[in-house]
Parts: structure tokens; C-alpha cells; sequence
């Protein structure tokens, strides 16, 4: 079974991406009839113009959220290590303004996960709509922030990708919490995490513990910090084996870059091809049909996989197998040299002291319950509670894109955001 998913997944990566924006079609993706065009390249050019003019329609995001009926505003927020970071503002509507809040989202995603369902299915509608301030952070690296003062993410990969959740969380965090603060002109903020977004998130408390005293409370959907229990067991398995190998494959210093041609392929199949596209994610994330609307796939798979660093998965593959919150492991020479000793320093989880509401799906194959009751004990919040959702199947992506979400989860959120007002 687990190499069936291994199997499964790295021959749709390895076919499908080479970590750059090689316009190349590799064998493994859809192949006409190969006899009848024996021209490889002819071949190949046919069906990327094909793909790209048939499915590669991705809208002006402004567009999309404006046919949606909201504003979505861009800011540009540049780091200390020259990272420009776009990050997204839905101004809330009617004519009571509650707080500022922050929604942060996991690996392999960006701000759009947030909207993407619609209204009265997505978050940031959802609280913009009941009066928050939303604002919608993007890590380095993904397809909105990949971007640097000096830096190209081509021609300087190795230097550029060189980032995990560590730099998410030390650097893009507090950069863009300070940005937002400062320009609402407000004291504090709501902070809401998907998966990464708490990785990063406990990141930041650990390496700025000044930082609490801007957070309102925290709100985390997916706890992802410890990672030894982790079900998925694609994950699993190459975190056993030679990790860096494989993953050196999958794209040198990049994963799954937001990559016209991979989108029209994904859009393409999700379109035609439901079988496809619907074991794509049960491959990463376990199945719950009945959350999944299967009318969305084309539209979420043209903005999804947003891209990350190779790094970010290896630092997270570490955490599976040593069982430690802890930075990235570079073997015991570098360590030595760059913490001054072999193993890498764990995070600081008891610098962790705002208020915390974790939210749990009992069939998420990431975020395990042993592992987030490890992470609820370690921090040090005088208020905190884990929410456990109801429904049985409830997986790591049905907090974005479950059909009831907001029932389920969003409108317990605004519940105890509105005790703070
Ligand atoms: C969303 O819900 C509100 C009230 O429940 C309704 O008035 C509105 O038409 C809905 N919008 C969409 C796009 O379904
Ligand atoms: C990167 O940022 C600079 C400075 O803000 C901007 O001029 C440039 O257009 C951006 N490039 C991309 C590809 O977004
Ligand atoms: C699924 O998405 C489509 C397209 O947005 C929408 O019209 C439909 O109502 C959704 N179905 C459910 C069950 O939410
Ligand atoms: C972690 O932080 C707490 C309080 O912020 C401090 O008392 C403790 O010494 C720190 N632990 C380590 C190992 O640095």
C-alpha cells in the first residue's frame, strides 16, 4: 500500500514537474497518439498551446474576488532579507468595523485558499461579511510572493530557496503582522493558521516572544508542529528512506512551482478526468466525498499547488522521523558551525502565550491528535481549547474547502472571536 502511493505520487511529480519552469513535456503526462505525429517536438508544442489556451485562464485575482462582490486590495511588504511579499486585504463590509484578522495558509498554498470557495463558503468572505478587517498573508516562495530586491528565483535558485518554515516564521510573520498593524493603525490582531500557518506561527512566538502581545488570540485549524504520528503514508515512507535524494528529484531548490502547463494539466484532468484529479488529493490527503465539492476542483487546482521550497518539505520530513519541534537539521558538522552545537535547538513552545483555539478533523492525515495534544500541552496559553469537528471523515483541507465549512467550523470561529469585541 505505501508504495503504491509513493509510487503513485512521485510519478505524477516526476512526470509532470521538474522544479522549473521548463516549458518540456516530460513522458508520463498526456500522450496523443505518438505513431501519428512522429515528431516529438511538433508533438509537444501541440499539446502545451493546446493545454495553455484551454485551460490556462487564470483570472486577474482583483477580477475574481470583484465578481465574487468584494475588494481585494495588494500590498507589497518588503523583508529584511529582500523578500517581497504580496499580501491580499478584503476591507469588511458593512458599517461596523470589528477587528484586524490575519489568515495565514499552509504548504503548497497562498492567499487565495482563503476565497476561493465563494461566498458563503470561504473565510474571508465569510468574516468580512460579519465586519473583521481581513487580511490574507503570502510566504516567500509561492506564486504571489516570489519575488526579491536582488535575488531571481531562477538564476539565483540556490541562494532564494533557501527557506523553510524557519524563515516563514522568524521573518515573514512578524514582517507582515507589524505591516498590518501599522497601517490599520490598530494595537492587535486575530491571527488564524491553516497547517503551516501554525508551524510558522508557533516559529515566530519561540524566535519573537514580544510578538504575543499583538495577538488577540490565535486560531488554528490543522495543528501542525510535532509530526512523529503523522498518518499519510506517502509522508511516511520517504521520510523513512533516503529523503534528500528523492526530493532533489522532485526540483532542485523548488516544489511544485505555480507552473502554467501543471495547472492546465491538473485543470484539464480535474475537468475531464475526475478519477485523476480526485486521487490526487486522496493520495495526500484521505478522502471525505461528501465534503468535497467536486464543481470547485478546476478552480482550486488552477491556483494550487502555489509552490515552496524543497527545504520546507525536507524540514518537515525531519520533524516525522526525529520527533522534535526543532530547526533544520544540516548533519553535525553544519550544526556545529551554525548553532554552535550537533543538534539543531528545539523551539521554544512555552513562548507561546496567547489565547489558542485548535480546531481537529478526526480523518486528517497530517495534523495526528497525539501530536497536537503535544504541541496544545507545550504552549502556554492562559485560555485554550481544541475543537474537535464533528463530522467522522473530516480531513486537513476540508477546513478550506469543506461544504460546511462555515457551519462546522468558520461560524464557532466568529463566536469566539465576537467574546472578544
Ligand atoms: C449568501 O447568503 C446571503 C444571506 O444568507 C444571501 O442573501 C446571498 O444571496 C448569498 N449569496 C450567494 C452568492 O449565494
Ligand atoms: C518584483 O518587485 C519589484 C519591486 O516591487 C517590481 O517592480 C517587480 O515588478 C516585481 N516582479 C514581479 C515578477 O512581480
Ligand atoms: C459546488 O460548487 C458550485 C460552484 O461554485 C456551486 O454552484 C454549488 O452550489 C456547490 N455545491 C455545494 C454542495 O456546495
Ligand atoms: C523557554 O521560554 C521560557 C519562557 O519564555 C523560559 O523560561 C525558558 O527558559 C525557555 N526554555 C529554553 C530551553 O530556552
Amino acid at each position: 500500500m505505501k508504495f503504491l502511493y509513493c509510487f503513485l505520487l512521485l510519478s505524477l511529480f516526476l512526470s509532470c514537474s521538474n522544479g522549473s519552469d521548463s516549458k518540456e513535456l516530460k513522458s508520463g503526462c498526456p500522450k496523443p497518439n505518438v505513431f501519428k505525429y512522429l515528431n516529438p517536438f511538433y508533438l509537444k508544442d501541440r499539446v502545451v498551446s493546446y493545454v495553455r489556451k484551454k485551460f490556462f485562464d487564470i483570472e486577474i485575482l482583483e477580477d475574481l474576488v470583484e465578481n465574487d462582490g468584494y475588494t481585494l486590495e495588494n500590498h507589497y511588504v518588503e523583508t529584511q532579507d529582500g523578500f517581497i511579499l504580496n499580501v491580499h486585504r478584503i476591507p469588511f463590509k458593512g458599517n461596523k468595523l470589528k477587528s484586524v484578522v490575519f489568515l495565514q495558509h499552509g504548504i503548497l498554498g497562498s492567499s487565495v485558499d482563503w476565497f476561493i470557495t465563494g461566498p458563503n463558503k470561504s473565510l474571508a468572505y465569510y468574516l468580512a461579511d460579519n465586519g473583521y478587517d481581513v487580511w490574507l498573508g503570502n510566504a516567500r516562495g509561492n506564486r504571489l510572493s516570489k519575488n526579491h530586491t536582488t535575488l531571481d528565483p531562477k538564476k539565483d535558485a540556490a541562494q532564494f530557496w533557501d527557506f523553510s518554515f524557519h524563515e516563514i516564521g522568524e521573518i515573514d510573520l512578524p514582517t507582515m503582522i507589524r505591516y498590518v498593524l501599522k497601517l490599520t493603525d490598530q494595537n492587535d490582531l486575530f491571527y488564524i493558521g491553516h497547517s503551516q500557518g501554525s508551524t510558522a506561527f508557533y516559529v515566530m512566538c519561540s524566535e519573537h516572544p514580544d510578538i504575543n502581545q499583538y495577538i488577540n488570540a490565535h486560531f488554528i485549524l490543522s495543528p501542525v508542529a510535532y509530526m512523529n504520528h503523522i498518518y499519510n503514508p506517502f509522508l511516511r515512507t520517504i521520510a523513512e528512506y533516503k529523503i534528500s535524494t528523492i526530493f532533489t528529484k522532485l526540483g532542485k531548490y523548488e516544489i511544485s512551482p505555480y507552473h502554467g502547463f501543471i495547472h492546465g494539466f491538473l485543470k484539464g484532468t480535474c475537468t475531464y478526468g475526475k478519477i485523476f484529479c480526485k486521487n490526487f488529493i486522496l493520495l495526500i490527503n484521505g478522502n471525505n466525498p461528501g465534503q468535497l465539492n467536486k464543481t470547485l476542483l478546476p478552480k482550486i487546482f488552477s491556483y494550487t499547488p502555489a509552490g515552496s521550497s524543497t527545504k520546507q518539505f525536507i524540514h518537515y520530513l525531519q520533524e516525522i522521523k526525529s520527533g522534535y519541534f526543532c530547526q533544520y537539521d544540516y548533519g553535525e558538522k553544519e550544526n556545529l558551525i551554525r548553532y554552535g552545537k550537533e543538534v539543531p535547538p528545539k523551539y521554544n513552545l512555552s513562548n507561546s502565550i496567547s489565547d489558542a483555539f485548535f480546531f481537529i478533523g478526526k480523518n486528517d492525515w497530517i495534523s495526528d491528535k497525539v501530536d497536537v495534544d503535544r504541541l496544545f500541552n507545550e504552549i502556554r496559553s492562559n485560555t485554550k481549547e481544541i475543537i474537535t469537528i464533528e463530522d467522522e471523515q473530516w480531513t486537513h483541507l476540508d477546513f478550506l474547502y469543506g461544504v460546511n465549512a462555515i457551519d462546522w467550523v468558520y461560524s464557532k470561529i466568529l463566536n469566539f472571536m465576537n467574546d472578544y469585541e
